[in-house]
């Protein structure tokens, strides 16, 4: 079985990112699991709070999922064309200890897509992830590109997609990247 876990990097109840992880879900090849994960419950990063306490419940949870998966999925809206901050501040969180970064984070596959209301479907939040996951020592998958723009017309009032193409290209890009991830743990890096 390959595991996949994907992060939507909104809390908003309508996000049409988490919509398009709910869809990539029941889109998986045989021997593939998505799991669905949220940031919800992640609070701001405070180093105070982490040197009294150490790394928050929902932190640590987000952190064992990611670990224990062969690959990671970032669903990324685009807020001021870069990264939403609740979104950069998860995995901020997720980094510490930077000591951790290895087991959570290290040769990990990983994917980035994302849905936004605009006519560039995310391409420079997509672009802004690149040096984070970089720093973090990750194995970005570049086999596939998925910007869906204008995204009020793509999902109707329940967050199914109604358009038939990104529904294809959602199928192809949840099975090229399974298809990394099994290839990756194969051949560990
Ligand atoms: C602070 C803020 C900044 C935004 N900036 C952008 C942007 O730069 N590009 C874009 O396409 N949409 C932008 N949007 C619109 C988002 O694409 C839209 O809110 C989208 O629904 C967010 O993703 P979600 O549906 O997963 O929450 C912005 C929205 C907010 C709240």
């Amino acid at each position: 079985m390959t595991r996949l876990v994907g992060i939507s990097g909104s809390l908003r109840r309508g996000s049409y990112n988490a919509a398009l992880l709910r869809a990539a879900v029941t889109m998986t090849p045989e021997g593939v699991e998505l799991h669905a994960a949220t940031i919800r419950g992640v609070p701001l990063y405070d180093a105070d709070v982490e040197a009294a306490d150490g790394i928050p419940e929902a932190v640590s949870a987000l952190k064992d999922l990611v670990a224990g998966a062969d690959g990671l999925i970032l669903f990324t809206p685009e807020y001021n064309n870069s990264i939403p901050g609740v979104f950069k501040n998860a995995i901020d969180w997720m980094s510490r200890p930077a000591s951790d970064i290895k087991r959570v984070f290290g040769g990990k596959p990983v994917a980035v897509l994302g849905a936004s209301a605009g006519g560039f479907g995310t391409v420079l939040s997509q672009n802004a992830w690149l040096p984070v996951l970089r720093t973090l020592g990750t194995n970005p998958w570049f086999g596939g590109r998925m910007l869906v723009s204008r995204a009020h017309g793509v999902f109707d009032q329940n967050g199914a997609i109604t358009d038939d193409g990104v529904r294809q290209q959602l199928h192809q890009f949840v099975h090229g990247f399974a298809g990394f991830a099994a290839r990756a743990r194969a051949v560990p890096a």
